[in-house]
């Protein structure tokens, strides 16, 4: 997709706003209020540079700049149209005010309000656009140093380039946030990106970050599943494949996660979802070898996790370990 002439704007009348934008020799306007927030703003664009992929499963740098841009637009020709001064108006339920920097982070983390996905980027894109993550602000890392390139973070950038969507190496860094300022943390199928020696500083991070009494809720995709993904343990090729295509570093297991759970401080921890590989002695299984699994049900109002046998239409056939980890003492 080429984007072009975003330039052109029209003002229809004093109050209405359209912007000219043509993308593919097509051209097409986008209607908006002079009164329309930051957030109504967002949400227009995003939706227009998604309209034929609302999945989200895929985004672009390419098309973040280009939201970002026509929000930029806007905002221009919103300044420039005169008028009375526009009230506020009300967010979306559960919505929270966009957030781009690590003090808007800090200030929702003053109210109490502040709940992180951890690599919700894709998922978490903004509020009106899919509202089981409405209310939580994703944060991302750096691109891959082996080479995978995520495509949210670039260098020395606080934002994604959208709305709820902050960036921070989690490897090494100290999270910039207050002990127990965080209200809850979620993750979903982002830790098996970082290697296990880093494991150990993320959990005791999202520990000191968390209020006591809150759960970070940790999903990551089982290896001990029955079927092919169980190769990883047996043929190097196909290790090598999940790591260089995958960008999977850690074959998460209950048998592999168990340990790092409970050396981190973490004072209780529920065991949701896994295929219990407890009885093979730290051996990996065969790719037919049956394994009990376990499935204790989840609460997902504490984190939504679409790769459950829960949510068969959106899990893709996958299965996860999913375990909730509860901060009891500062
Ligand atoms: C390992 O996997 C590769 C890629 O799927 C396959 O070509 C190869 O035959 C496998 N090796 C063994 C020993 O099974």
């Amino acid at each position: 997709m080429r984007w072009r002439n975003v330039a052109a704007c029209l003002a229809v009348s004093l109050d209405a706003l359209r912007l000219e934008i043509t993308v593919d020799d097509t051209t097409e306007f986008l209607d908006f209020d002079r009164c329309s927030t930051e957030l109504e703003l967002v949400g227009i664009a995003h939706a227009f540079v998604h309209r034929t992929d609302r999945t989200l499963l895929a985004t672009h740098p390419d098309d973040r700049a280009a939201s970002q841009e026509i929000v930029n637009h806007m905002t221009r020709m919103q300044a420039d149209a005169a008028g009375p001064p526009c009230a506020a108006a009300p967010l979306p339920a559960g919505a929270l005010p966009p957030v781009w920097t690590w003090a808007d982070a800090h200030a929702l983390a003053a109210q109490g309000k502040l709940r992180l996905n951890f690599g919700g980027g894709a998922a978490n894109d903004f509020h009106a656009f899919d509202d089981r993550y409405t209310g939580w602000v994703a944060v991302e890392g750096p691109n891959d140093p082996d080479g995978h390139d995520y495509g949210f973070c670039l260098d020395g950038k606080e934002s994604c380039g959208k709305p709820w969507c902050l960036c921070r190496d989690l490897t090494r860094e100290r999270f910039p946030l207050d002990d127990g300022s965080v209200a809850s943390i979620l993750t979903e199928h982002a830790l098996e990106h970082i290697k296990w020696e880093y494991w150990p500083h993320i959990l005791r991070e999202f520990h000191r970050i968390l209020r006591v009494g809150g759960v970070a809720r940790v999903a990551l995709p089982d290896y001990h599943a029955p079927g092919a993904v169980r190769r990883v343990f047996w043929n190097t090729t196909v290790a090598a494949e999940h790591r260089i295509l995958g960008g999977h570093h850690a074959f998460t297991s209950f048998a592999s996660v168990r340990p790092f759970v409970e050396a981190s401080p973490f004072e209780a921890v529920y065991w949701l979802h896994y295929w219990d590989g407890s009885a093979l002695d730290g051996r990996p299984p065969s790719e037919d070898e049956p394994l009990p699994f376990t499935r204790n049900p989840i609460d997902y109002g504490l984190g939504f996790v679409k790769r459950t046998p829960d949510h068969p239409t959106m899990n893709e056939g996958v299965t996860s370990v999913v375990v909730d980890l509860v901060k009891l003492a500062r």
